[in-house]
Order: C-alpha cells, then sequence, then structure tokens
C-alpha cells in the first residue's frame, strides 16, 4: 500500500472492528456518523472504502460523486441503504457479513413477540409512572397458538425453532424453501393465503423489494383472523403502515411489535408509536454485543482482505475472482445476475431445478462466477439479503433446488451465449443472454421469444394476442401517467399466435397503472419486474 488508505465509517462500528481497520498499514479511519447525503457527496472524494450498517444512504448521487472509493463494507445483511447498481456502474465491490446476526434478530423477535402478547412496555410505563394497574395489562399465552412466518431464511427459520420451543404450532410461507429445510426448523410450509388465514401471530423475514413492498396492506389484513397479532423486525416497508394503523383501530389487528418502519427515523408524531397496542423499538434486531462483534470483525477483516490481499470476501455485487477473469468475464457475470433476476420475477414457485448452459468464447474461462452470478441475482430479490455471490449455491441447495451446469462450444449466433432454465414441477421458462461489443448486456431469448433486450431498471413484461392494437393502447396509458417509455421490444411466437412486449419504463408503474393494460383489448399478463 503505497498512497494512504482512507476508510470512513459511517454507521456505529463495535470497537474491534475500528482497531482492525486502523491495523491495515499506511490507512487513516474516520468515524463520522449520521451523515446526510448531501455532506457525504462533500466527502466521498476522499476515501477508499466505506463502512456501513443500516443508518446512512449511499445513494447513486453519492455513488457518482466519489473518485476513489473501490469497497463498501456492509456491517451486516441487508443492504437496501446501498444503491447496489450504481456501485456496480462504478466499480465499488459491496460485501456484507450474512449469518452472524441471524440468531440475535430472531431472539429480538421473540422478545417483541412475548412483549406484544402481555404487554410488557406499557405495563411498566404505568409502572414506572407511579400507578399499580393489575386490570389494564391482561394478556395471552403463546402456547398453542399458530406463528405464521413470512419467509423461511435465516433469520424465519431460527424464529421457526425458538417458536417450537415455546410450544407454538408453526406455520411458514417461503416460494424458494424445500418442504425438508422447513420441515428441520419445525415449520409446516401452507400459502400465504393459508398463513393468513391460520395465525394468531404473523412475523415478517422477508427480503424487501417490489413485490413485498406493502405486503401487508388492508387486503392481506382482511384475510387474516380477527385479533392477529403482528411482528415486524425485518423492513418497514413490508407493512403499509396506514393499513396498519387502520386495522389496530377497528380490532381487527390486536396489535403490532415494530422494530422497522417505513422511514427511519419514524417521524415523532407517527401515529404507531403513539398506539397503546403497538409495542416499538429503534431498529435494534441485530443490536447485541455478540452480534454487533461478529459483524464488525468480519466487516474490517474484509476490508483488510480487499485492500491488503485483493480478495474479495462475501461479495453482494462482484465473485471473488482474479482481475483477468473479471476483465474477461465481468459483463457476462452482471449479465447472469440479471437474467437470474429476470427469472425469479417470473413468480414461479416450488423451483425445482435451474439448469444454466455456458457456450461460445466464455468456455476459455472457469464460468463458475457465471452460475453464481445467475443464482445471485435468482435469489437476492426473492428470498433473501443474506444472498450473496458466495453463498447463493449454499442457499439454492438449501432450498432443494438443483443446479446443473452445462458447456456447450457451438454459441448459435452469438461470440458467447448464456442459458438459463428454470424447472418446477409443472413449469418451464428459459432466458438466455449474450453481451454485444464488449458491454451491451442483451437479453436475447425469453422461452420461444427471440429479442435483442437490454435488461436495465425497470421493465414491463407484457404477454398479448399478436394482433394490432396492443402497442397503442400500451403507450396511451403510459403517457397518461406520465411514464417513459425508453427502449421497448416485441417479439412473436408465430405459431403460436403469441407476442410480448418488453417494456423499459423510467420509473416505477403504480398498481393501478398495471391493472389499466391488464384491460387493454388482447393484452393477457402485465408484470413488472427490476433488473
Ligand atoms: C441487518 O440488515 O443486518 C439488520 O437490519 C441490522 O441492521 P443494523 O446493522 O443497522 O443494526
Amino acid at each position: 500500500l503505497n498512497a494512504k488508505l482512507k476508510i470512513l465509517v459511517c454507521d456505529p462500528l463495535s470497537p474491534k472492528g475500528i482497531s482492525i481497520l486502523k491495523s491495515i498499514p499506511n490507512t487513516e479511519v474516520d468515524e463520522k456518523l449520521g451523515l446526510s447525503e448531501e455532506k457525504l457527496i462533500a466527502e466521498v472524494s476522499e476515501y477508499d472504502a466505506f463502512v456501513v450498517r443500516s443508518g446512512v444512504k449511499i445513494t447513486a448521487k453519492v455513488l457518482a460523486a466519489a473518485t476513489k472509493l473501490r469497497a463498501i463494507a456492509r456491517a451486516g445483511m441487508g443492504y437496501d441503504n446501498i444503491d447496489l447498481d450504481a456501485a456496480t456502474k462504478k466499480g465499488v465491490v459491496v460485501m456484507n457479513t450474512p449469518g452472524q446476526n441471524a440468531v440475535t434478530t430472531a431472539e429480538h423477535t421473540i422478545a417483541m413477540m412475548m412483549a406484544l402478547a402481555r404487554n410488557i412496555p406499557q405495563a411498566q410505563a404505568t409502572l414506572k409512572s407511579g400507578k399499580w394497574d393489575r386490570k389494564s395489562f391482561t394478556g395471552t399465552e403463546l402456547s398453542g397458538k399458530v406463528l405464521g412466518v413470512v419467509g423461511l431464511g435465516n433469520v424465519g427459520r431460527e424464529v421457526a425453532r425458538r417458536a417450537r420451543g415455546l410450544k407454538m404450532e408453526v406455520v411458514g410461507y417461503d416460494p424458494f424453501i424445500s418442504e425438508k429445510a422447513a420441515q428441520e426448523a419445525g415449520a409446516k410450509t401452507v400459502s400465504l393465503e393459508e398463513l393468513y388465514a391460520s395465525s394468531d401471530f404473523i412475523t415478517l423475514h422477508t427480503v424487501l423489494n417490489d413485490s413485498t413492498n406493502h405486503m401487508i396492506n388492508s387486503d392481506s389484513i382482511t384475510k387474516m383472523k380477527d385479533r392477529v397479532r403482528i411482528v415486524n423486525c425485518a423492513r418497514g416497508a413490508l407493512i403499509d403502515e396506514t393499513a396498519l394503523l387502520a386495522a389496530l383501530q377497528s380490532g381487527k389487528v390486536a396489535g403490532a411489535a415494530l422494530d422497522v418502519f417505513e422511514k427511519e427515523p419514524p417521524a415523532p408524531d407517527n401515529p404507531l408509536l403513539k398506539h397503546d397496542r403497538v409495542v416499538t423499538t429503534p431498529h435494534l434486531g441485530a443490536s447485541t454485543d455478540e452480534a454487533q462483534e461478529q459483524v464488525a470483525l468480519a466487516a474490517a477483516e474484509q476490508i483488510k482482505g480487499f485492500f491488503m490481499d485483493d480478495m474479495v470476501i462475501n461479495g453482494v455485487n462482484v465473485p471473488s475472482v482474479s482481475k483477468d477473469v473479471l476483465a474477461a468475464l465481468g459483463s457476462y457475470i452482471d449479465l447472469a445476475v440479471k437474467i437470474g433476476r429476470f427469472l425469479g420475477q417470473l413468480g414461479m414457485e416450488k423451483v425445482q431445478e435451474i439448469r444454466i448452459e455456458c457456450s461460445g468464447e466464455m468456455l476459455k474461462y472457469d464460468t463458475a462466477p457465471i452460475t453464481a452470478g445467475v443464482l445471485c441475482g435468482f435469489m437476492q430479490k426473492l428470498c433473501s439479503e443474506s444472498v450473496n455471490f458466495v453463498n447463493a449455491p449454499i442457499h439454492a441447495k438449501e432450498r432443494g433446488i438443483a443446479v446443473i451446469e452445462s458447456k456447450k462450444s457451438e454459441p448459435g449466433n452469438y461470440v458467447s451465449l448464456v442459458a438459463v432454465t428454470l424447472k418446477s414441477k409443472d413449469k418451464e421458462h428459459l432466458v438466455a443472454g449474450s453481451v454485444f461489443g464488449r458491454k451491451y448486456e442483451k437479453i436475447v431469448r425469453f422461452d420461444n421469444y427471440f429479442m435483442e433486450f437490454t435488461p436495465r431498471g425497470h421493465v414491463l413484461l407484457i404477454q398479448n394476442e399478436d394482433k394490432p392494437g396492443v402497442v397503442g393502447g400500451l403507450g396511451t396509458i403510459l403517457g397518461k401517467h406520465q411514464i417513459n417509455i425508453s427502449q421497448m421490444q416485441v417479439a412473436l411466437d408465430a405459431k403460436r399466435g403469441r407476442a410480448i412486449s418488453l417494456v423499459n419504463i423510467d420509473t416505477p408503474a403504480p398498481k393501478e397503472v398495471l391493472e389499466e393494460l391488464r384491460k387493454v383489448t388482447n393484452i393477457e399478463t402485465v408484470s413488472q419486474m427490476v433488473l
């Protein structure tokens, strides 16, 4: 290390982590907590690396202002506070430390559920204010009650195991977990509808993305048991807070335990904070000495390994490969992630097999990072933010998904081609992609549709009958709602008289717009994805 290395610690980090960072030769470590976007933009060009938790927001604007930033270590699991695509574009490696805080978060969930069941914070507040009130806080037993766990990843499964110890009956919903893995954690897998209908307590442990955003809303609450209790120690925006408040007021929801909020910190006048049947903590799920020490040590070691040994450990946006392989295969690895994301957003449940076939010039290199890229993209979006390039194959195995890799020397019309087939018991989808001119990533095939589609940003996937008027109808509706189309591909399956449109839009289309599109004559399905 010749030039001085500057590391900025942006969120509170355990002192042991700071000492490791300071032990990197010729390094200066600054701790500046709670910086606004503006301040970060002003400071970012000074630094080679950031260490963050969930507090600071590393936005596209911050990354655009970076000049020498090379790595961001997230001491923890979720990285939804980092604009991953902007980081990838800028060549900034993002690493997380998955797993280490799963037990701590599961324990907090159980603590919150118990506090909710027995009104502990409310009773304590009354007692501390000088009142001895033994009547207002009669609780409910957990024993024999049904706990619905939404998302059976690392944390969800730890919660299920502990709830069984409390003699609760545990049902779980996770479209990507095998029956066996759920059973090992003591959970019976059910559909989301069944979970809503049967649970006395519901706890959320799923990643936040477009399809899980506001999954707890007025509609889903209607499907729940009367007097259900809801626990959220995952991400705030999984719950529509307005709908939750209304359901608390009507009595449909008997209580909620919230560690996370749509906006953090929440506005002091957020009525949920004041509600007497809501138990709250300020995003403390991962806050134990043990977990904080583990994540800080891991993140700091990862930064050290990155700068001293050129090693990427737990890369979220890059695999651990040599610079040569990255230079040759980088665009294909990125494309593999996009293909994985595309497949992951087709709504296929109980996937049994992912078949990845590489062909052409890329076979000169080890194609393992392509496989990891597909799996990472496929699962990061949908099942858990604990997935990264390193553990993606393990996650697939845990979920009972068979990963089959194959090689073919003949790539057809392309220099190299990555073709991925997803199989469940009764469905199959294929997505293939190639890189044009070394850097232009394209999806060239989806099932029997051939195209040259740029997999980027917000995308509408529309399936329709091959009849005139569909594109016109689509354009009119998007135009009316001020949603700009930046690119569009129409592809035809002539044999079946079916067509699809893949439309790149500049801003996400709200649910109402999707509904309006579904009503256009000859349009059969409309879905939205982020690639
Ligand atoms: C996580 O994603 O790891 C948890 O939400 C914890 O976040 P924190 O590190 O900011 O406490």
